[in-house]
């Protein structure tokens, strides 16, 4: 008897709960985000996920799209491919979302992006930059630039600025971004009239960079090209110093990660890498945004969380301007977008789905990075 009741109870209990779950989320714009919340590349995802958090907190403030709020549903994939594609099929097939934000890291955005496709939800890459990413079909969209464009930047900046003769590079294999950009800057560096002294592999999670770095030191470069993420390349700054390299290391946006100086403490300082926007900018629309964030966070936001932000307001924007609250016509929207004025600079959607914009160039200095120029398209 005491049995059955429970039972009765607990079943009430969960259509009750079920129910008004049901018509909250109606009332509700669901929308997924799929990111490195823990892991070796954890600021990633958390700033990325910060910056989106902001943008639909403003929005819904003043009262959310077509009278109804934005509910962001987030996954953490621990910087897993394996998990970035599992968690886009959860947030689709069973949270229902009607649009994605994510991935930061390439080979992770390109991993889902065929589910996203497949289903017909638009996913917006913040800041995938490997060019593969939005080939994938019409509902794959970036707001930021593409490495073809970042590793000219680096090369241009090596050759030009630095005068450097002789290049090294440091790849890591098995990261589709890494590989890329270092292809782009091998390919221009040597247009420009210079040589490549070597070209080193290491892989994501390596620890121990010594044995590149030696070999590499005998070659004598000008400057050595580390298109990797924050934690290894904080590593080889290190250890470079520790053989008594004194060439400067020059990256891709994948320094740009607070953890940087942390790990790579004085080696890193002095080197430079490319980014998406620099907090030394006088556009009121960059000010503004590193008040409220400051305000809220109580810290500087990196690029990351500005094309967080960025990507949140332009889905935002689609999803104001569609005729209804449907996948494909947000998609067609996102696809219009032109002139947006984002914290990272103009956006503009291209037929390839790609944002063409300028890309700074900033110099390692402690915790801060100094604007050293910017490289128009
Ligand atoms: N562009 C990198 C990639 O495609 C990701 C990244 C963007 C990392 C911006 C840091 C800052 O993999």
């Amino acid at each position: 008897m005491i049995q059955m009741k429970t039972l009765w109870i607990t079943s009430a209990l969960i259509f009750c709960f079920s129910f008004l779950g049901c018509t909250k989320n109606e009332n509700m714009i669901l929308v997924g985000e799929f990111g490195s919340l823990t892991g070796g590349q954890a600021t990633f995802g958390i700033s990325t996920n910060k910056g989106i958090k902001m943008a639909f907190d403003e929005i819904n403030e003043k009262g959310g799209i077509k009278g109804k709020k934005i509910k962001l549903i987030t996954e953490d994939n621990q910087g897993k491919t394996e998990e970035a594609a599992a968690s886009v099929t959860r947030l689709i097939t069973q949270n229902k979302v009607i649009a994605i934000i994510g991935e930061v890291a390439s080979g992770r955005s390109k991993a889902a992006a065929p589910i996203a496709q497949q289903h017909g939800i638009p996913m917006i890459s913040p800041s995938s930059t490997n060019p593969d990413v939005t080939k994938v079909g019409d509902n794959i969209f970036r707001v930021c630039f593409i490495d073809p464009f970042q590793g000219l930047v680096m090369a241009k900046f090596a050759s030009g600025h630095l005068k450097a003769k002789k290049a090294a590079v440091m790849r890591s294999v098995g990261n589709e971004y890494s590989v890329g950009l270092a292809d782009v800057f091998a390919a221009e560096f040597k247009k420009m009239g210079g040589e490549i002294v070597a070209d080193l592999s290491y892989q994501d999670n390596d620890v121990d960079f010594k044995a590149q770095l030696t070999q590499l030191r005998s070659k004598k470069p000008d400057v050595i090209f580390v298109p990797g993420y924050y934690t290894e390349v904080g590593l080889i700054a290190k250890q470079a110093k520790d053989l008594g390299i004194k060439a400067p290391l020059l990256g891709g946006d994948g320094w740009d990660s607070p953890k940087l100086h942390e790990i790579g403490k004085d080696a890193i300082n002095g080197s430079y890498f490319s980014n998406h926007y620099t907090t030394e900018s006088t556009d009121p629309v960059v000010v503004e945004f590193i008040k409220k964030f400051q305000e809220k966070y109580k810290e500087t936001p990196d690029g990351l969380a500005a094309l967080g932000y960025d990507a949140a307001k332009i889905l935002a924007q689609a999803m104001e301007k569609a005729p209804e609250l449907t996948s494909k016509a947000i998609r067609d929207e996102i696809a219009k977008t032109k002139d947006f004025a984002g914290v990272t600079g103009k956006i503009t959607i291209n037929a390839e789905r790609n944002a063409v914009k300028s890309a700074v160039v900033v110099q390692v200095d402690g915790p801060k990075r100094k604007y050293v120029t910017t490289i128009n398209p």
